[in-house]
């Protein structure tokens, strides 16, 4: 059996830790790249780790070589000044694409953000996986970008190309919010998507919204479906959960796909 090696950018990450375990399949390796250094591979576990930036040429030259496949997932994953978000999110998607298009890597899946259509609102719903950007920071803007560097990649490189608007993947939705509850990608779904943007025969350039089949969605999932993806969970099931005890939430924050990020202070990093 011919071996897969697919690397992952923003390894040490949220998404990047939840799908370690996930992702494992025979004749796979999972080459791990993060700034901060992922944890070592345990005995036997076929996983190489890097350290390195998305920023960095050389480093994601060495990282992209002999890989048939690449998640980018590494970068500012919520708001930062203008110069960082430029310098991480949109200067470190064109290195880690370009050192893939080097290296000969015909896949690459880009982890965008519902961010980059914040500014839609729910009232469109089910919203299309391409409706065009409506971003709601510099973050949003980042990931429009991203998707846009994408395209670009895939007409002018025949790279196949999928950019996923990922709504909130967390291990549940309950420290989200109501929100959470329209926008949760659970993890094994997450796995489910990376595994059906793999193995997609020739997908081309896809844009696809990243949630599962909750109750409250309100984006399609017309486009992964078309790719194979088929979502096993909904986050109503943590709705009582989620809701005991809390005020109601602010319409306006459920009014947009962004949330809390359309009225947040733009270029200013909020850790929480
Ligand atoms: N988790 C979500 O709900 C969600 C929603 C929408 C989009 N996304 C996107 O998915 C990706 C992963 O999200 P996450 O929740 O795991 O974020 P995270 O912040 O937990 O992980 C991002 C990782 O990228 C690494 N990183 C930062 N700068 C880097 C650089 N220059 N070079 C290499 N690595 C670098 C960080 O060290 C971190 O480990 C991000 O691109 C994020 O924007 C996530």
């Amino acid at each position: 059996m011919t071996t897969q090696r697919v690397l992952i950018t923003g390894a040490a990450g949220m998404v990047g830790t939840m799908m370690r375990t996930r992702m494992r399949r025979d004749g796979r390796v999972l080459r791990l790249l993060d700034l901060t250094p992922p944890p070592p591979a345990e005995p036997g576990e076929p996983v190489e780790v890097i350290t390195g930036s998305v920023t960095d040429a050389a480093a994601m030259a060495e990282a992209c070589d002999g890989v048939d496949a690449l998640i980018h997932l590494g970068g500012h994953s919520r708001e930062h000044t203008w110069e960082d978000t430029l310098k991480v999110n949109i200067d470190g998607t064109h290195t880690a694409l370009e050192a893939a298009r080097m290296a000969g890597v015909t896949r690459v899946i880009l982890a965008s953000s519902n961010h980059a259509v914040g500014f839609r609102t729910t009232d469109e719903a089910p919203l299309p996986a391409d409706s065009s950007p409506r971003p709601d920071t510099y973050y949003g803007v980042s990931k429009a970008a991203m998707e846009a560097l994408g395209s670009l990649y895939h007409s002018r490189f025949g790279m196949d190309v999928i950019a996923i608007r990922i709504g909130s993947c967390f291990d549940t939705p309950l420290r989200l919010g109501v929100r959470g509850l329209v926008t949760w990608l659970s993890p094994d779904d997450c796995a489910r998507l990376f595994e059906a943007c793999l193995a997609a025969p020739s997908p081309g350039y896809r844009l696809i919204w990243g949630v599962s089949d909750n109750t409250r969605r309100t984006f399609s999932l017309a486009e992964a479906e078309e790719l194979g993806y088929r979502s096993e969970d909904n986050a109503e099931r943590f709705a009582e959960e989620v809701t005991a005890g809390r005020p109601a939430p602010d319409p306006a924050e459920l009014h947009y796909v962004g949330g809390g990020f359309c009225t947040a202070p733009l270029g200013k990093h909020n850790p929480v």
